[in-house]
């Protein structure tokens, strides 16, 4: 018993005296003493040569080297850690550790584009809400309750007020526009918009558009074509042709729906156009008179034109996304893709 004392007073002082340099002599430390064929199991080994009535004794003393030799342990590391970040603090010479980048999400890279082409002729960006009042996304746009055209785009309403919607439709920043400016207007508004869609690969309850508008004296439907014509070639390259097919929008007259000749396939038929050649991209017109007196804008004296694209369809074209579903999934693997943008 009195050995053993001695012989953990011995150790004792080589622990309390014990001097962690570094990393490797702390190692040692651990193995030395903690380690499985360690010290403090070997003198716990000594156990069984302590007589019966001393093992009481015995027991006490081993326990508390034990958990000497442990706390010095936590101790000592505990100090190396400190003086180690101490120098890194101080070594300003050491290269940084670099920081991953993130990247443009492929619709804002789109949305971007546009804003850009538009930007170069004289068109500036302005956005509105995406929590709408029913005039603002209906009614001023010439579409009145129980229109018909409001069945196309059902949506999502605001329990804490009947009057409010998700927007449908990007259409509805016009009206914002024309209630605070006085013509000349000629804006692009882009921005998220919603319907109460199933989700697939073709339709999504949320979706981005970019609405334009001009209005102006003597602005004529030659205009508008032109316009989007330079827009198109801008946007997807010289050879791009583009077609004209008549349709109805309640806040145009005349309307009319865009296609463009398919870039994928350079108009011969594939996938993406469903073999016809053309993939229709936006919906135009000529503002509703309608819609221009609801804002106090005499049709007699100014026309414009309006028009609105699908970010994502036209997202789909350039860089041929097959499904709208990976544009909210948050992807790395989809989004790296889009690095270089
Ligand atoms: N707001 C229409 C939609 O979401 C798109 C549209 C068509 C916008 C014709 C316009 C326009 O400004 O003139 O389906």
């Amino acid at each position: 018993m009195d050995a053993l004392q001695q012989q953990l007073q011995v150790y004792e002082q080589e622990i309390n005296e014990f001097d962690p340099a570094d990393a490797a002599a702390l190692e040692q430390y651990r193995i030395r003493f903690l380690g499985t064929k360690g010290i403090v199991k070997q003198v716990w080994g000594e156990m069984k040569n302590v007589p019966v009535d001393k093992k009481r004794d015995a027991g006490q003393l081993l326990n508390s080297f034990k958990q000497l030799a442990e706390a010095r342990y936590e101790q000592y590391a505990h100090m190396l850690n400190t003086v180690d970040k101490k120098s890194a603090v101080a070594d300003i010479s050491l290269p940084g550790t670099p920081l991953p980048t993130g990247t443009r999400h492929p619709l804002r890279v789109t949305e971007n584009e546009i804003i850009s082409i538009f930007e170069k002729i004289g068109f500036s960006v302005a956005t509105g809400p995406e929590i709408e009042d029913d005039w603002h996304n209906f009614t001023s746009l010439n579409m009145p309750e129980h229109h018909p055209a409001r069945d196309m785009q059902d949506t999502f309403y605001v329990s804490q007020n009947p009057d409010w919607v998700l927007r449908t439709h990007t259409s509805s920043v016009q009206a914002r526009i024309l209630e605070q400016q006085k013509p000349p207007v000629r804006v692009i508004c882009p921005g998220r918009v919603y319907r109460n869609e199933t989700i697939s690969a073709r339709a999504h309850c949320f979706f981005h558009q970019a609405e334009g508008l001009y209005v102006d004296k003597d602005v004529s439907f030659a205009d508008l074509k032109q316009t989007l014509y330079y827009f198109v070639t801008e946007m997807f390259g010289a050879d791009t042709k583009v077609r004209f097919r008549p349709s109805y929008f309640p806040f145009t007259e005349p309307s009319a729906e865009m296609d463009i000749s398919c870039t994928i396939c350079g108009g011969k038929g594939c996938n993406i156009c469903k073999h016809t050649g053309w993939v229709e991209i936006l919906g135009c017109g000529m503002v509703h008179p309608n819609m221009l007196r609801n804002f106090g804008i005499d049709p007699e004296v100014y026309t414009g034109f309006a028009f609105g694209l699908g970010i994502e369809r036209i997202t789909q074209i350039k860089y041929q996304v097959n499904d709208l579903r990976l544009y909210s999934q948050n992807d790395i693997r989809f989004l790296k893709q889009f690095q270089s943008l």
